[in-house]
């Protein structure tokens, strides 16, 4: 493909067919990835990729920790911290979450964003339960047959989230150009026990974020393009 046609047609996929990835496409797609420039070539990262059975398993875990957690905040206060503190629901993420607290300027973005897709599935502001059902739906990978879960070396400090960033954008790049889609879900970090249980992660490496890769459908949802800041808002203008 063109690269100005793969670099606009990635967008965040979020309705999989359930076509099986090939392994020796999903290995290209890897490689190719590996072309990223990384801090002094150090790069820092580890993929946990769950397929097949793996990839059924370590989604069902996710969603029943969703469920379990959500369960949990609808309690009163007391019960809420009791079932906290006995529950395996408790994030037991690398990152701590923002979950909530986005700056104002980022979370009007959020919002914005989330309308938008919202307004594309057709969940109405105030449903709530509709809003928990798609939010749900992050934790089975929105259907897609590869989760990818990316753990960097905290050695590297901040250097290793570049890394990692720019190494998932190649990867994304890279699968849009063989006809595949992708999310990248920060959701897939709040809880890092289930890959744990499947995955032997080397020992320091900490969990950023997974990612949704399959074949798209025809879905709307996956037409979704929400706006993208102008040069003024990216630009810091100079004294
Ligand atoms: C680090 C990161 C974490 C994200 N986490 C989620 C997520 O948990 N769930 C989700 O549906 N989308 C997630 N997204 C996708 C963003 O919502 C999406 O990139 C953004 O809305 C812009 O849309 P686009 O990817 O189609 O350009 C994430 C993207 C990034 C880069």
């Amino acid at each position: 493909m063109e690269f100005l046609n793969v670099l606009k047609g990635r967008r965040s996929i979020r309705a999989f067919s359930d076509q099986e990835v090939e392994t020796e496409v999903l290995d290209e797609i890897l490689k190719e990835a590996l072309e990223s420039p990384s801090s002094s070539n150090t790069q820092p990262y580890k993929l946990a990729i769950a397929t097949g059975s793996t990839c059924k398993a370590i989604g069902e875990e996710l969603l029943s920790k969703y469920h379990a957690s959500n369960k949990i905040q609808k309690q009163p206060l007391p019960l809420k911290v009791l079932s906290a503190i006995t529950s395996d629901a408790l994030p037991d993420s690398d990152f701590k979450p923002i979950l909530g607290k986005y700056p104002p300027l980022f979370q009007e973005r959020r919002i914005a964003t989330g309308a938008g897709l919202y307004k594309v599935l057709g969940i109405e502001r105030h449903d709530k339960q509709a809003r928990d059902e798609q939010m749900a739906r992050n934790f089975t990978f929105f259907d897609a047959p590869v989760a990818i879960f990316l753990f960097v070396h905290p050695g590297m400090k901040h250097t290793a989230l570049v890394d990692a960033g720019i190494f998932m954008q190649s990867l994304m790049l890279s699968a849009t150009n063989k006809g595949l889609g992708t999310c990248a879900q920060g959701a897939l970090g709040i809880w890092r026990s289930p890959i744990d249980k499947h995955f032997t992660v080397p020992k320091n490496y900490k969990l950023v974020c997974g990612l949704a890769l399959g074949y798209p459908t025809e879905s709307d949802v996956n037409d979704y393009k929400p706006n993208k800041i102008n040069l003024t808002d990216l630009k810091i203008p100079a004294k």
